[in-house]
C-alpha cells in the first residue's frame, strides 16, 4: 500500500488489513480476580522484597578534567525480612572505594563487599555484606569517564564555548552508572544531594533548583517526593534561568535561554489544563533545562526539571508536543510508576494519550489530530511479522533484553491508541473522571499491567460491562496488531497534503508557495512520510530547491528528508546530512539516517567517515545505537525494497 493513502484509507479501512498474521497471546492474561502478582524485575539485582532504600543522601564532587563524579552515597534501608543480611546493589562502571554500615554517634563501621564480573546490559551487582540490618549504608565511590549515564561536553561543544557541560541521562537502567543503587522503578526513595563543582558554572538536579541560585560551585537539593532511580539527573554548565511563569521558566545557555522561553511559552497554559483534568501538579515548580544537541532524547521527564532537545526550538511552536509530553509524565510515569520496563506502555502510552489532550486543550483537536495521524502510520510502518514479541501492550519478559529497547511505536502509540479507544467507549466524562481517580488511587506507587487491568476491570468495565467487554480489552494488551476496534481520525489538513502530494507526484506542479506557506512541521512531515522509499534523484533536487530541505534545523523534516536522499542517492545532500550529524546526537533523528546509509557499502563507508568526527561529541547511548547499526548491517549490496522501520529511539 502507497503511505500516501494511508491517512484516507486509515478512515475507511479497518486496521485490520495492516495487521499481522497470527496472533498468539505473548503473555498470559492474569486471572481476574487476582491482586496484584510479585512481581521481579529482571533489569535489576536488586532484591527489594528483602530491603528497600527509602532515601538517599549523596555527597559528589564534579570534576570536568577527569570526567568523574567522586564521593559517597548514604542509603536510608527499610528491611524487609528479617532474615535479610546482604544488600545488592546495581552498577555499572563505578569504583567502589568503601562500604560502611552506619552506627550511633555517627560512628560508620566497615563492610565487606565484592563487585560482581559485569553483564553487558545490566552492569556488575554490588553485594554488601551488612551482617545485621543497619538503618545506614554509605558507599565511597568514583565514576568512571565512560559512564553510561553522563556525557562530559568540553567549552568547545557548547553553545557560548566558554564553560564544560555535563548531564545525566538515568532512564532506563544508567543510574547506576553514576550512583550505586537499587535501579529498579519498583523501588522509589527522597533524595538530598550536596554538589561541588567549578565555581563558574551552575549544577541543576531532579530536584527544588532555585532560580535565583548563586554560582558558587557549592548546591544543595532536596526531592521531598519518592520518586524511582531513572528519574534521578544532573546537569552543569554555563546555564542561566529565564522565567515563564511563577511556577515555570527555562534554564539554558545564555545564547539560547530567550529563544526557548518564546518557543515554550504555553507551558503555564499547559500545566493548568493538565490540573483541570488530572488534578494538582504535586512536584512544586515545572522548570525546563534545555541540553546541547547531543541529548540522546527528545525529551526526559526528570521530576520538576524536564530536560529537552534543542531540536524542538524551531521557532512556530510547532513541536511544543514535547513540552506537553514531558509535562503528562509529572501523574503518568512520575506520579503512577511502570514496575518494570516491561510495562513501558503504562508511562509512555498513558503520556502520549494526555500529551494529545493538552494539545487538544491549548490549541485544539484538529491540531492534535495532526500528530495522532503521524504516530499511527509510523505506527503501522513499525509492526512487521518480525516483531511480533513487540508489538502486546503488555510484552513477555524475554522479549526485552535490553529496556532501552522498548521506545516502539507500540508503548507509545498503540498505548495511547488503547486508551482512545477506552474514552470513545466509555465517553469523555467518565473516562477523565477514571483516569483523574486512578493518578490519585495509585500517587507515588509502582504498579504492573496486571494491576492496571484490575483497576480498570472493576472501576471502569465493572462498572458498565456492554461499553468493552474482556476479550475487547484484552486484545490489545495481550495481542499484537492494532484491534479492528480502534477508533480512527480524519485530518481533512492532511488529506490536502496527500492531495498535493500525490498531484506532483502524477506530474503536475508541487504545491505553491501560497499554499505551503501555512504548512507546519506536521504537514511537511506528512508530505515527506507519504512519498516512497526512492525517488529519482532529480525528483529529489527539485524538492530540495523548491523547499530547501537540506540543511534543515528542524529535527523532525531532517529525520525523514536525509534518508530518503540516501535511498534515492541524491548525493548533493551529503554535506548538509554530514553537518546535521555532526552537532545533533538525537537518537530517533540521526538512527534513520545512519541506518540508510549502512545499506550501501558506499554509504557505509560515508556513515563511518562523519561518524569518526562525530564520535567525540555524541553521548555514550548514542555511539552504543550507532555503533550496533554500522557493525550490524554488513552492507547488502542492494537497497531493500521495504526497510524496517526503525522502533522510536528516542
Ligand atoms: N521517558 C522518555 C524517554 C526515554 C524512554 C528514555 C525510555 C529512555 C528510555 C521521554 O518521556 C520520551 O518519551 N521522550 C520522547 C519524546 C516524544 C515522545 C515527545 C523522545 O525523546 O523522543
Ligand atoms: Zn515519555
Amino acid at each position: 500500500m502507497r503511505l500516501s493513502t494511508l491517512v484516507i484509507a486509515a478512515t475507511l479501512v479497518p486496521l485490520a488489513a495492516c495487521r499481522p498474521p497470527a496472533p498468539e497471546a505473548t503473555t498470559e492474561p492474569a486471572p481476574l480476580t487476582a491482586t496484584a502478582p510479585a512481581v521481579r524485575d529482571i533489569h535489576s539485582f536488586a532484591e527489594p522484597h528483602l530491603v528497600k532504600v527509602r532515601h538517599l543522601a549523596l555527597e559528589l564532587e564534579m570534576d570536568f578534567a577527569a570526567r568523574t563524579l567522586t564521593g559517597t552515597a548514604t542509603l536510608q534501608l527499610d528491611w524487609q525480612d528479617p532474615a535479610a543480611d546482604a544488600l545488592l546493589l546495581d552498577t555499572r562502571d563505578l569504583t567502589i572505594l568503601r562500604a560502611e554500615a552506619g552506627e550511633a554517634n555517627d560512628h560508620w563501621r566497615e563492610l565487606p563487599f565484592e563487585l560482581a564480573e559485569p553483564d553487558q546490559t545490566l552492569g556488575s551487582r554490588l553485594t554488601i555484606r551488612t551482617g545485621g540490618q543497619p538503618a545506614l549504608v554509605r558507599i565511597a565511590y568514583r565514576t568512571s569517564p565512560a559512564a553510561s549515564g553522563l556525557q562530559w561536553l568540553t567549552p568547545a561543544m557548547t553553545l557560548g564555548g566558554q564553560q564544560p557541560f555535563m548531564f545525566s541521562q538515568s532512564q532506563q537502567i544508567h543510574a547506576r552508572s553514576w550512583v550505586p543503587l537499587q535501579d529498579t522503578p519498583m523501588v522509589r526513595f527522597t533524595y538530598e544531594a550536596r554538589l561541588r563543582t567549578p565555581p563558574q558554572v551552575m549544577a541543576l538536579m531532579s530536584a527544588d533548583n532555585d532560580p535565583a541560585a548563586v554560582r558558587d560551585g557549592d548546591y544543595t537539593f532536596r526531592m521531598p517526593q519518592p520518586i524511582p532511580s531513572y528519574l534521578l539527573a544532573i546537569a552543569a554548565g554555563d546555564l542561566v534561568f529565564a522565567p515563564i511563569d511563577a511556577r515555570s521558566g527555562v534554564w539554558a545557555e545564555p545564547a539560547l535561554v530567550q529563544q526557548a522561553a518564546a518557543e515554550f511559552v504555553d507551558t503555564g497554559r499547559m500545566i493548568a489544563a493538565a490540573e483541570r483534568l488530572y488534578g494538582p501538579y504535586r512536584w512544586d515548580r515545572y522548570d525546563i533545562l534545555v541540553l546541547p544537541p547531543s541529548f540522546p532524547y527528545g525529551g526526559m521527564e526528570n521530576p520538576r526539571l524536564t530536560f529537552a532537545t534543542p531540536t524542538v526550538i524551531v521557532g512556530d511552536r510547532s513541536l511544543v508536543a514535547l513540552i506537553a509530553h514531558e509535562l503528562a509524565h509529572s501523574w503518568s510515569g512520575n506520579l503512577v510508576t511502570f514496575a518494570t520496563a516491561n510495562d513501558a506502555w503504562l508511562n509512555e502510552g498513558f503520556t502520549t494519550y494526555v500529551e494529545g489532550r493538552l494539545i487538544e486543550a491549548l490549541y485544539g483537536r484538529e491540531r492534535a489530530d495532526l500528530d495522532r495521524v503521524i504516530e499511527r502510520n509510523e505506527l503501522r510502518r513499525e509492526f512487521t511479522a518480525e516483531n511480533l514479541a513487540l508489538q502486546p501492550l503488555a510484552i513477555a519478559q524475554e522479549a526485552l533484553p535490553d529496556p532501552d529497547d522498548n521506545l516502539t511505536a507500540t508503548v507509545y502509540t498503540k498505548g495511547a491508541w488503547f486508551l482512545q479507544f477506552l474514552e470513545q467507549r466509555c465517553g469523555r466524562e467518565r473516562f477523565d473522571a477514571f483516569l483523574r481517580d486512578y493518578f490519585e488511587h495509585f500517587a507515588f506507587q509502582s504498579i504492573s499491567t496486571a494491576q492496571f487491568r484490575d483497576y480498570a476491570r472493576l472501576h471502569l468495565l465493572g462498572q458498565d460491562p456492554a461499553r468493552v467487554s474482556e476479550a475487547e480489552f484484552d486484545a490489545w494488551l495481550y495481542q499484537p496488531g492494532v484491534p479492528d476496534t480502534a477508533p480512527q481520525v480524519i485530518s481533512s489538513r492532511l488529506a490536502a497534503v496527500d492531495a498535493a502530494r500525490e498531484a506532483w507526484q502524477a506530474g503536475t506542479e508541487l504545491p505553491e508557495p501560497a499554499v505551503t506557506a501555512a504548512w507546519s512541521t506536521q504537514e511537511w512531515v506528512h508530505f515527506l512520510d507519504g512519498l516512497p522509499q526512492a525517488l529519482d534523484p532529480g525528483r529529489l533536487a527539485a524538492l530540495d530547491a523548491a523547499y530547501q530541505f537540506s540543511g534543515t534545523p528542524n529535527g523532525e523534516i531532517a529525520q525523514r528528508w536525509y534518508p530518503l536522499t540516501v535511498r534515492s542517492g541524491y548525493t548533493a545532500a551529503r554535506p548538509a546530512l554530514a553537518e546535521f550529524l555532526g552537532r545533533v546526537g538525537r537518537r530517533k533523528l540521526v538512527m534513520p539516517i545512519y541506518k540508510a546509509l549502512a545499506a550501501t557499502p558506499d554509504g557505509l563507508a560515508f556513515a563511518r567517515e562523519v561518524f569518526a568526527k562525530a564520535r567525540p561529541a555524541l553521548h555514550p547511548i548514542t555511539v552504543g545505537s550507532i555503533e550496533a547499526a554500522l557493525a550490524a548491517t554488513q552492507a547488502p549490496a542492494a537497497v531493500p525494497a521495504t526497510p524496517p522501520e526503525s522502533a522510536n529511539g528516542g
